[in-house]
């Protein structure tokens, strides 16, 4: 009763830009012992920056004394739809997630609702007419970061026309297709390159953000496409994929082919100060702390912003070179 007063109390909050909310159980914080309960339903573990988020997020959970029930959906919607079922069975007193995809979570969202438990997105937005369906959403700015990658290229692109035929002939290797960053990433990057006419993308197809992904799709690339310029790859698994398949081909990643990513991790970074990628736009994962506060924060029936936007940054190879050692993910 008490979760369903302060969910309508929030949906009315809604209208004024700002929402608070107090999850499951009985009390504020839910459990008899006072402490919060969390499920969290994570996209999977396809990256370096997946596996640095997972772990921000559970070591502030056991930190701030957070019972946290996380699960990994392998990069499937149904599992993570299954997995926040889940918690709203087991009564949680807060759910988060970050989504696979951006459409298809109206039905679970409003079962979360129906219950009383709010719900924080973190990393991916969904896409949905229904702004009650949850509480406010942590994460980057893809759109931004696509853009710093597009202008990266423009400020480049004359050294980025490697073969010196006035064109600068890009290859992109995209996310997950239908995830918010995927999307993102490209309608910015697209939004400033389309400035240059020098500058078009020749060939753009999906590697899922893994590794693997990136290199198959890099493979295939080498063979169906002429004179490849650049590589714009959404993160650096992909980007470093692409390394390996490019270095197979006997040409040299960096050099003969310029190579665009996204994250900052740790081994993007060692390949950004290595020569072999030629700029990289930070995506921050360490989202626990401020997740854990804005949950704290909600569950206390205190104002939310609806929108809280991930501080990033942008490195060149000099730059990288000089944080790699102190580089935390
Ligand atoms: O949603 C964030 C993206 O997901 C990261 O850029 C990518 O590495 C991850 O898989």
């Amino acid at each position: 009763m008490v979760k369903k007063t302060l969910v309508a109390l929030s949906a009315i909050a809604l209208g004024a830009g700002t929402l608070s909310a107090c999850g499951g159980g009985d009390s504020a914080s839910g459990s008899d012992d006072g402490a919060i309960t969390m499920g969290f339903a994570q996209v999977g573990a396809e990256s370096g920056w997946r596996t640095a988020n997972s772990a921000s997020i559970q070591d502030t959970a056991e930190a701030e004394g957070i019972e946290l029930k996380f699960s990994d959906a392998q990069q499937k919607q149904e599992n993570q739809i299954k997995a926040i079922r889940s918690y709203i069975q087991q009564d949680v007193d807060i759910i988060s997630f970050s989504p696979v995809v951006e459409t298809g979570w109206d039905a679970v969202l409003q079962e979360a609702k129906r219950a009383g438990i709010p719900v924080i997105l973190t990393d991916r937005a969904v896409d949905t007419d229904d702004e009650s369906l949850y509480v406010t959403f942590l994460g980057s700015d893809f759109v931004a970061e696509g853009e710093k990658a597009g202008q990266w290229l423009v400020d480049n692109a004359a050294d980025s026309d490697v073969d010196g035929d006035g064109d600068v002939n890009v290859v992109e290797l995209q996310g997950t297709t239908g995830a918010a960053p995927a999307i993102d990433r490209k309608e910015g990057f697209e939004s400033v390159i389309s400035s240059d006419p020098s500058i078009s993308i020749s060939a753009s197809q999906t590697g899922d953000f893994t590794r693997d992904g990136g290199k198959q799709v890099m493979e295939a690339f080498l063979q169906s496409e002429e004179g490849i310029d650049v590589v714009y790859a959404h993160n650096d698994d992909m980007g470093l994929g692409a390394i390996e398949a490019i270095e197979a081909a006997g040409l040299v990643p960096g050099e003969d082919i310029k190579i665009i990513t996204v994250d900052a991790v740790r081994d993007g970074m060692a390949a950004l100060a290595e020569g072999k990628i030629n700029f990289i736009v930070e995506c921050n994962p360490l989202l626990g702390p401020q997740l854990m506060e804005l949950a704290q924060q909600v569950l206390d029936g205190e104002e939310v912003p609806r929108r809280v936007v991930t501080e990033e940054t942008t490195f060149t190879q000099e730059q990288a070179a000089e944080v790699l050692e102190s580089r935390e993910y």
